[in-house]
């Protein structure tokens, strides 16, 4: 694996990106990244009073924000947003700073996943939310340097998955 770049995981909403970037940093030993995290810690609010006060393009660029920082950051494993990709600078940034693992999952499953929709404004907000899956899918697929599956897989499933694929790259 390219020890000095970052692990970028990207994928759909409830996709699993930060239950199975956690079990990934720990077996990689790297620092764990949540974009979203690091976003409500330093507006000191959450994502959905964010997305209710400032907007989504206020968001977006807090997001590229915590993206740009990772640039001078110890190689880590990264749990992006949703829509982290949507933004070509964003998607540059990951391709250049490390690999990308795009976590798959289906709409239906993905609202399983998520106990409260609530959290993610864009799926409380959006006409058709589905649909966004769908505009995004061409957008993951094209950042990804692996792509791994999750249905009907346990999160430790796919983060063993995702060690051995970046495992072997090196
Ligand atoms: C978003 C996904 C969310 C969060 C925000 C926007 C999106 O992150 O960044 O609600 O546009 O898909 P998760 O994918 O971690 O839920």
């Amino acid at each position: 694996m390219n020890d000095q770049g970052h692990v970028f995981l990207v994928g759909f909403m409830g996709s699993g990106k930060s239950t199975v970037g956690r079990m990934v940093s720990r077996q990689l030993r790297r620092p764990f990244v949540d974009c979203d995290e690091r976003i409500e810690r330093s507006a000191g609010s959450s994502v959905s009073e964010i997305f209710a006060c400032d907007g989504e393009d206020a968001f977006r660029e807090m997001e590229t924000a915590v993206l740009l920082s990772l640039r001078s950051a110890n190689p880590s494993v990264v749990a992006c947003g949703g829509g982290a990709v949507l933004r070509e600078e964003n998607r540059t940034l990951m391709s250049q700073e490390g690999q990308v693992v795009y976590l798959r999952v289906t709409y239906s499953a993905a609202l399983d996943r998520i106990s409260d929709p609530s959290t993610r404004p864009l799926l409380t907000s959006s006409a058709n939310p589905e649909s966004l899956l769908d505009q995004r899918t061409a957008l993951y697929e094209s950042v990804a340097d692996f792509t791994v599956d999750t249905m009907g897989k346990s999160a430790a499933e796919v983060a063993n998955e995702v060690v051995r694929l970046l495992g072997s790259r090196s």
